[in-house]
């Protein structure tokens, strides 16, 4: 596991801030490319997961491409270096000037998500004379096994053409002379860790690609989204993710006609691990029910997954495992100081004893933690430090 350590002598940095291991970055980028170039499909990085410069630098470098998600997004790649040809642009609400400015930048493709959103692209794309790539996103109603918040593939989500509309989107689609369909866009959710949910997605895309090809549509492109699941408990875990079970199992279950090209848009499986929060106890408290609080300087402004989700991270405490002495262990909670119950990172974990000014890490955290920070209760954005001292 990457780790920020720290090094006797030296003072540790103003906290909180977020720490990110660039060499495990980059292991992670070499994995995937690598597995994902063994069949010949492209990823897209899905910046709604972390936009850090020096992290984009790394991912651009790395031969990716970008999943944008809003036009800030998509102008926050351009400006990185991404060629706009490398780019993608879905979302289920993107505005006309989102459009407008994605259109002017020339970028590869719009996943669009409903019939009005090809009307507002043809006429925006017309009125600058230009002629824009689509890929339709197809809501393939299969349900992954994650959290509901981040399933966004069934039929009740708000996601994507329903496949009871894929006739209508067709006859649009050739009304329509300034928007070129080049091939269909999935995503059923993030955080998937069982790679039979993607198999059903493969097989549910095998038989939507195949009814429209027997409408005559040629589909250049097939675009699998994202969803590879991270390991978030085992401490020992392997950090890079499985990208070649991942792969593979596209290769096993997705028919890919000749010529035709694959994309993914991966976000969490890149970026998660090399993060961490790094945060100090401020106070320690024991309930009159004789349950012990650990408060952080971090809240749930820097980190908001797990009082949205409760989800789990794994958290360290770096100060006692830097001690000669053994601290005895209890049950904590550790929590932030925002003004919400919610703001609770864990809840009677198995945690050393731990002090005023103790620092925690809080582990693979890299990616929708900085970028989902806020400044609620008037908090400043916690800044970034990088494993190379910057
Ligand atoms: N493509 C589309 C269309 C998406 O909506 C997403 C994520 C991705 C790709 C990237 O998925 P990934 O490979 O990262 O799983 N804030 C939540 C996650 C929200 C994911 C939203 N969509 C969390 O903290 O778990």
């Amino acid at each position: 596991m990457p780790k920020y350590t720290i090094v006797p002598g030296t003072e540790v940095p103003q906290t909180p801030f977020y720490y990110y291991d660039l060499d495990l970055l980059r292991r992670t980028l070499k994995t995937a490319a690598d597995e994902a170039g063994k069949y010949g499909y492209r990823i897209h990085y899905a910046l709604k997961a972390n936009v850090e410069p020096r992290i984009l630098a790394e991912i651009q470098r790395a031969g990716l491409g970008a999943d944008c998600v809003s036009g800030y997004e998509v102008r926050c790649a351009v400006e990185n270096g991404f060629a706009p040809q490398q780019i993608v642009f879905a979302g289920v609400g993107k505005s006309d000037r989102e459009i407008e400015y994605a259109i002017r930048a020339g970028i590869f493709a719009f996943n669009c998500e409903s019939l009005q959103e090809l009307e507002v692209i043809d006429e925006l794309a017309a009125k600058q004379g230009k002629v824009v790539n689509a890929a339709l996103r197809i809501n393939p109603n299969v349900q992954p096994d994650t959290h509901k918040y981040i399933s966004t593939g069934q039929s009740e989500s708000k996601f994507g053409i329903s496949y009871t509309e894929v006739d209508a989107a067709l006859a649009k689609l050739h009304e329509l002379e300034h928007i070129r369909i080049v091939g269909l866009h999935f995503h059923i959710g993030s955080q998937i860790r069982k790679m039979e949910s993607f198999a059903e997605l493969a097989r549910r895309v095998n038989e939507i690609a195949e009814w429209f090809e027997s409408k005559g549509v040629e589909l250049k492109h097939l675009n699998m989204g994202g969803g590879l699941g991270i390991d978030y408990g085992d401490p020992d875990a392997e950090p890079v993710p499985d990208f070649a079970g991942y792969f593979r199992t596209f290769r096993d279950n997705l028919r890919v006609r000749e010529g035709q090209t694959v994309h993914f848009e991966l976000g969490r499986s890149i970026v998660a691990q090399c993060g961490e929060l790094i945060t100090r106890v401020l106070y320690t408290k024991t309930t009159a029910g004789g349950a012990h609080f650990a408060i952080t300087d971090a809240g749930m402004t820097e980190l908001i997954r797990p009082a949205l989700y409760s989800a789990h991270h794994r958290i360290e405490n770096l100060t006692a495992e830097a001690d000669r002495q053994p601290r005895p262990t209890g049950l904590y909670s550790i929590a932030g100081p925002i003004c919400e119950s919610s703001d609770v990172f864990a809840r009677d974990i198995e945690f050393p004893e731990s002090r005023r000014g103790d620092v925690l890490s809080i582990r693979s955290t890299g990616a929708y933690g900085s970028i989902m920070a806020s400044n609620y209760n008037m908090r400043p954005i916690a800044p970034s430090l990088f494993s190379d001292g910057e």
